[in-house]
């Protein structure tokens, strides 16, 4: 029976590679050309045309980062990883998963936040965007994607080296917090267990809503669309406002 599971292992991993792989060559080669400084400033100078709606984090990277590392390349491939093998999937259950209270550092879990009906804004990222009237919204901190003994990134806020155990977290979330004033913030526990079921490495953004996913956010930093969230929150806010609607049945 052992030898079963080593072998149902063995070929988990193969297919995780096999899947993995090209996505991650993809990235290694855009990061080896993105490392040209002319490359680089044409490319996200395209980006900036196009994009025009300005609510979206914009992606940029100052000249002084290089992006092709060992530890960049790491790093994509850990967070391509998680993203295939996460459990939230779109229309599925919402995976409840624990994470701490930053305020008390009492243990919770995900779906203790949402209420009733309302959607609940699952943020892995620090962009917030006020949508009280209609939904509920709580920021998960989780590891750092460019901590300062890892993919070093001049351009972040502070430097924080990977976080040790849940008090190093905690502290790190403290810093953030300080950027987004008056929004919920929970850390994810030191088993990243919100970070791979959520596949949320290098920000996500989710809507939860009756404990199943109806919004599901492509993979960050590029997926990580606030246009995307607002469009589904303004459908939403229409649905309900329409008077003999089925969405509020008391
Ligand atoms: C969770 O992430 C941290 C980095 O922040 C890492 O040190 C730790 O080993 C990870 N835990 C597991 C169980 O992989």
């Amino acid at each position: 029976e052992d030898d079963q599971g080593h072998m149902k292992n063995a070929i988990k991993n193969a297919i995780v590679c096999l899947v993995v792989l090209p996505r991650f060559l993809m990235a290694a080669v855009m990061f080896w050309l993105l490392d040209f400084l002319c490359i680089r400033k044409r490319v996200f100078f395209r980006m900036k045309e196009q994009e025009g709606d300005a609510i979206d984090p914009p992606l940029c990277i100052s000249d002084s980062n290089r992006l092709f590392s060992m530890e960049s390349l790491k790093a994509v491939w850990h967070g391509h990883k998680l993203d295939f093998l996460k459990a939230a999937h779109l229309g599925h259950g919402a995976p409840n998963t624990e994470v701490v209270q930053l305020e008390d550092q009492k243990r919770s879990r995900i779906l203790d936040y949402a209420e009733d009906k309302r959607p609940l804004i699952l943020n892995f990222g620090s962009f917030v965007q006020q949508n009280a009237d209609i939904a509920d919204s709580v920021v998960v901190y989780i590891e750092e994607a460019h901590p300062s003994d890892g993919w070093m990134s001049t351009d972040a806020p502070y430097q924080i080296p990977k976080h040790r155990c849940l008090e190093d977290r905690l502290h790190a979330a403290q810093l953030m917090h300080l950027e987004v004033p008056g929004c919920r913030l929970v850390v994810d526990s030191m088993e990243n267990s919100s970070n791979a079921a959520y596949g949320a490495y290098f920000d996500r953004l989710y809507i939860l809503q009756e404990g199943k996913i109806v919004y599901q956010g492509g993979r960050g930093p590029e997926g990580y669309r606030i246009t995307e969230l607002r469009d589904w929150l303004d459908q939403y806010r229409e649905r309900t406002e329409q008077p003999n609607n089925e969405v509020i049945s008391v």
